[in-house]
């Protein structure tokens, strides 16, 4: 495995393998690497030549600057399990590499990018939007993988490639979980040993109530109750659960309205000043 910091490096190590005929994965992070990241990057390995993965983390798509100062970073751990997982070329470069001078870009993301997330994080997906678009920039990739832990990042980083008209796919990858059912994440090791042991009730509570909606319980119902099961769980609080369409992301409020596209329930909890997302996809209604 090559550790690459430079962009000008990048981009030569990725025409060497396109000049060999290779195709290129990405699979972009930042970093404090998971077995989540690591089912991303086996994917990649199974269906591109030269894989590469970025680790950074990008100042810009941080709103709240504690998060961004407390977000885990362990490089050289991250190092030796991109080189275990067999890896092509780390990327990994400082953040004067990535932005010579400040991105101004703002980008019309649309209704995506205004639910959920958007609403409550001013400014997060136009500095995701920032970095992927840099990313695929450099790399141009002919896949790159995201983890459907981030449900509407995705949905915003294919309204960002249609806007710059990279030409790619954009693989998800489904959630991976511990085996309590808690959805991996860079920021459960932040979690008290207390908050770890309750952390996976925010899976359970989604499970539980996606299998109610087959009794036909309306969906307003269905939001309220994991709201309202959740608060009451001492030490946890939500921030939002909406049940939405699971391609334009907008609200659904009974079954007549569900399209063919389904729908997704998309929660995050506060627990202390760690905040979890995850999110769940109703089963269709016969
Ligand atoms: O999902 C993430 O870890 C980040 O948002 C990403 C896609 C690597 C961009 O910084």
């Amino acid at each position: 495995m090559e550790i690459i910091s430079t962009v000008a490096g990048l981009r030569q190590a990725v025409a060497n393998a396109k000049a060999k005929g290779l195709s290129v994965g990405l699979v972009p992070t930042m970093g404090a690497l998971h077995a989540g990241h690591i089912s991303l990057i086996e994917r990649a390995r199974r269906e591109c030549g030269f894989v590469v993965v970025s680790v950074f983390v990008n100042p810009t798509q941080f709103n709240n600057q504690n998060d961004l100062a407390t977000y885990p970073r362990t490089v050289e751990a991250d190092c030796e399990k991109l080189e275990q997982a067999n890896v092509d070329v780390a990327f990994i470069p400082t953040v004067e590499e990535v932005y010579p001078e400040p991105d101004t870009r703002v980008f019309d993301l649309g209704s995506v990018a205004e639910v959920m997330e958007g609403a409550m994080r001013p400014g997060h997906f136009n500095g995701v939007a920032q970095v992927v678009s840099k990313l695929f920039d450099f790399v141009q990739p002919d896949k790159a993988y995201f983890g459907e832990k981030d449900y509407q990042q995705i949905a915003v980083i294919r309204r960002m490639v249609e806007l710059e008209g990279f030409k790619l796919e954009i693989v998800p990858c489904p959630i991976v979980r511990e085996a309590d059912g808690l959805a991996m994440s860079s920021r459960n090791v932040r979690l008290t040993p207390e908050q770890r042991e309750i952390a996976p009730l925010i899976h359970q509570t989604l499970v539980d109530n996606a299998s109610l909606s087959l009794h036909g319980l309306d969906l307003d119902s269905l939001r309220d109750m994991v709201v309202e099961e959740i608060n009451a769980i001492d030490g946890m609080e939500v921030e939002y659960y909406e049940i939405v369409d699971a391609k334009t992301l907008l609200p659904v409020h009974s079954w007549s309205e569900v399209s063919e596209n389904g729908i997704v329930g998309c929660i995050t909890v506060w627990m202390g000043d760690v905040r979890l997302i995850d999110n769940i996809k109703y089963p269709e209604q016969k």
